[in-house]
């Protein structure tokens, strides 16, 4: 099948996209409105680009039905700070309430029962049942359509991570821990529990 996105419908490529690049890790980012409003929301258009200084990317699509633009993407241009809380089998669910499109005013720390905790350097909270938090600055905003299902990139700056002792050693991530999990296409998620190991040519393990 050849698919030419300028004459196939938004939606489907759309499907293709979320198919077709799997799995993809889950950026659960807390905000704050300007009227200091918590705002939470799952992401998984979402990547590390840069560690040195750490800088992380993740993109705030326009809404399918009329275009409308994400509280995240709103939040996060009114103040500049972000946090990211990486996700773990255990509040899955919790995290899918929070993806519901709801108003503004919604709290979704409240809404799902997760539970807040004051960040270092930013003013949005941490999720504290996360055992990975990633305070964020931002860096810049790309916006590369305002289309329905058009998207934005948000570059942020680590400017502190928080990581679970009981899970961290020597700077590696124990993932039977974490319990991190990814999002494939439709309702679909993918585990970390079947794994393997490639040494890349001419490297040790690392
Ligand atoms: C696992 C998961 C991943 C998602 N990834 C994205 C994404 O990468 N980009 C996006 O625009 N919406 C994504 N969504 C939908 C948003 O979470 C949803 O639109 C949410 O209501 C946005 O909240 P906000 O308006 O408070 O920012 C995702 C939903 C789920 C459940």
């Amino acid at each position: 099948m050849v698919v030419d996105p300028a004459t196939a419908e938004p939606l489907n490529v759309y499907k293709l996209m979320i198919g077709a690049i799997v799995p993809r890790p889950i950026a659960f980012v807390s905000t704050l409105s300007a009227d200091g409003v918590r705002n939470l929301a799952p992401f998984s258009f979402f990547t590390g680009v840069s560690a040195n200084p750490p800088v992380i990317a993740f993109s705030p699509m326009r809404r399918a039905a009329d275009g409308g633009r994400k509280d995240t993407l709103n939040n996060i241009e009114a103040t500049r700070e972000f946090v990211v809380n990486v996700v773990s089998e255990e509040f899955a669910q919790k995290m899918n309430m929070c993806s519901e499109e709801f108003s503004p005013e919604v709290d979704e720390f409240q809404l799902s029962g997760l539970t807040p905790v004051a960040s270092d350097l930013v003013k949005p909270a941490r999720v504290a049942e996360s055992h990975i938090n990633m305070e964020c600055r931002l860096v810049q905003v790309v916006h590369v359509s305002p289309k329905p299902l058009g998207g934005s990139i948000v570059l942020g700056e680590v400017l502190r991570f928080h990581v679970d002792d009981a899970l961290i050693e020597n700077f590696r991530i124990d993932p039977d821990k974490l319990r991190p999990f990814g999002r494939m296409g439709g309702n679909t998620y993918a585990r970390t529990t079947d794994r393997f190991d490639l040494i890349r040519p001419g490297k040790t393990q690392r």
